[in-house]
């Protein structure tokens, strides 16, 4: 799928947890298979999409409905970047989906004890993401909305209190306003100087996750590449 179709449904997702029974089309699921095992070759990830998934009958999972398919976002526990890389490639999974129609959210608290995550011994499953057609229609606006649906942190907190920088820079952090992150909690900030700008995270496997896919939505509006890690650099094309 085309960077400019993922940057567009930036603006389109929310997390979804209620599902209509409507199965996913076969075709749909295909082209999702395929865009994650090209990802996979990229990352060295091993995510899977699961259909029949039973792993959302948990209490943690009490808030969601008729979950019967998700993505298991995992890959080999001896990664050193395993849950920053989990981040960015599921939300470029995320992404694809929502510019697909379809609705999703990323889960931490799933049952870590079912059959569905399919995990080998050297694997760890990091998060799910459910996927289905959502029982409340998403937006179809094709105007950038000002805010997202929800709380969040302003520009210059995101910035560490700086409002003097490019209008890309700015730009690219309303993408990053419109990111899920674990619990709303947006912990990212990023710092620029001199023309550089650096993305930074306290240390946490959440915190790292949120980290790949705050990077994932900033690089889709400003056209470049972060390094691995935080601090991590990016580098504009
Ligand atoms: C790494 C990660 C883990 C999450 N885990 C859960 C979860 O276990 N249960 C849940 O209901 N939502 C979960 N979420 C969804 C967040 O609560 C949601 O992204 C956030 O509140 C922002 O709302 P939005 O996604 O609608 O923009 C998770 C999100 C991320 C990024």
């Amino acid at each position: 799928m085309k960077k400019e179709e993922l940057f567009c449904a930036i603006w389109k997702r929310r997390s979804v947890r209620k599902y209509l029974e409507k199965p996913i089309e076969k075709e749909k699921i295909e082209r999702l298979r395929t865009s994650i095992s090209s990802l996979n070759e990229a990352s060295g990830l091993t995510m899977e999409f699961a259909e029949e998934f039973d792993s959302f009958k948990s209490v943690l999972t009490i808030m969601f409905k008729n979950v019967r398919s998700a993505i298991v976002i995992k890959g080999k526990t001896n990664d050193p970047n395993l849950n920053e890389k989990c981040g960015y490639y599921g939300e470029h999974i995320v992404l694809e989906a929502t510019a697909l129609g379809l609705g999703t959210c990323w889960v931490a608290g799933f049952n870590k004890k079912s059959r569905s995550l399919n995990a080998k011994d050297d694997e760890t499953v990091v998060c799910v993401i459910s996927i289905g057609y959502g029982a409340e229609a998403m937006s179809d606006q094709t105007a950038v909305p000002d805010v997202p649906h929800r709380k969040t942190k302003s520009v210059s907190d995101l910035l560490n209190g700086k409002t003097d920088v490019p209008d890309w820079v700015k730009a690219a952090i309303k993408a990053v306003q419109f990111a899920p992150t674990a619990m709303n909690s947006q912990k990212t900030r990023f710092q620029y100087a001199d023309g550089t700008v650096a993305a930074q995270i306290p240390p946490g496997t959440l915190n790292m996750v949120d980290l790949g896919i705050t990077k994932f939505h900033f690089e889709l509006a400003a056209g470049g590449k972060f390094e691995l890690g935080s601090p991590g650099v990016f580098r504009k094309d």
